[in-house]
């Protein structure tokens, strides 16, 4: 089996930008694999809604339990996926088992999964600030890990999500994470430690861009705009400005500098934002959220580790 090493200076080992399935001889195909979702939350829907939109899989090859929210259940069962909350029942077959938890029930959710997984089986794990160790620790050994960094966008398949995997993990099982992450946008492989900051730019990114959003709303309700106007006007520039950001070699300072003419209105707006230290805050915002996530990972290292 080919493995996952990387050297500490990679920052992002590989990457993908394009939907769907990847090509190449190391994947694991996402339908050759049974795949049972332990959380039947936003993540899960997600997940199983895109990959069934993309015909990446089956129903039949999909599982989801839950703790007790019936409705949740409902949805998944309509897509004739297996579900129910007899977690030895639904695991029973899975090469998968999707980690889609909160934080706070991370820990009981394993600690029920542990003895149900077989050496061999892949955990993958997208709960926030759940280090690989504390995983390790919490599972039998010969279980495959993997961490996954999606963001809410994944409900609209445009998540930008980071995986990370330990060394000496089995490439096709690196490749069929991220395959299944491809279903709800693109996927970057990172090592673990950078998913702090990861966390810090596109987990927690979504709120910046609709803080701001929110924000170029009220002032343009203040300008005189209308509420409906004010709002389309400011979701489609910032669908636009994504869409230019997009282009090949677009360069976010190029594009700025494009559209800011010597004594016009763009320049007059950012000399604003400069003089309000707007760069500032914004650095600072995403400082704090890394060492938040550094945080709460170290409050998952200090919790007792569960033996074999
Ligand atoms: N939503 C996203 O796009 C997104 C993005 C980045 C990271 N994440 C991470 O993904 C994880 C899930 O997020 P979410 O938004 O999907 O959460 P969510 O909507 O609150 O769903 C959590 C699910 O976990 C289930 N659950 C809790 N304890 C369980 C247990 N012991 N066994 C089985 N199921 C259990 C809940 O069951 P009930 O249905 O019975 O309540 C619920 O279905 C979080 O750790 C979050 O940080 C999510």
């Amino acid at each position: 089996m080919t493995s996952v090493a990387r050297n500490e200076s990679s920052q992002a080992d590989s990457s993908s930008t394009g939907r769907g399935l990847a090509g190449g001889s190391s994947t694991v195909s996402l339908d050759a694999r049974t795949i049972a979702f332990v959380g039947a939350g936003s993540l899960a829907w997600s997940l199983v809604s895109g990959l069934l939109e993309q015909s990446a899989t089956t129903p039949t090859r999909l599982r989801v339990c839950n703790r007790s929210d019936d409705g949740r259940l409902e949805r998944f069962a309509a897509l004739g996926v297996r579900t129910g909350r007899d977690k030895r029942d639904l695991l029973a077959d899975a090469h998968t088992v999707v980690l889609a938890v909160k934080p706070q029930d991370a820990a009981a959710a394993l600690e029920q999964v542990a003895s149900l997984l077989s050496p061999g089986t892949l955990l993958v794990s997208a709960v926030a600030g759940l280090p690989l160790s504390f995983l390790a620790a919490s599972l039998p050994g010969g279980v495959h890990l993997v961490r996954a960094m999606p963001n809410t966008s994944s409900l609209v398949g445009a998540s930008a999500t980071a995986v990370a995997a330990p060394d000496g993990t089995p490439q096709e099982l690196v490749a069929h994470t991220m395959d299944l992450f491809r279903a709800v946008g693109d996927v970057y492989l990172v090592d673990e430690t950078l998913l702090d900051a990861v966390t810090a730019v596109s987990g927690s990114g979504p709120a910046y861009f609709y803080y701001f959003t929110e924000t170029l709303i009220e002032a343009a309700r203040e300008v005189g705009l209308g509420p409906e106007l004010a709002k389309a006007l400011a979701v489609q520039t910032l669908q636009g400005a994504a869409a230019m950001l997009r282009q090949d070699g677009a360069d976010p300072a190029r594009l700025r500098a494009q559209v800011t003419s010597a004594r016009g209105t763009t320049e007059a707006a950012l000399r604003a934002m400069s003089e309000m230290r707007l760069a500032d805050a914004i650095k600072q915002a995403v400082h704090s959220a890394a060492r938040r996530s550094a945080e709460i990972s170290a409050g998952f290292r200090t919790q007792p580790a569960k033996g074999d």
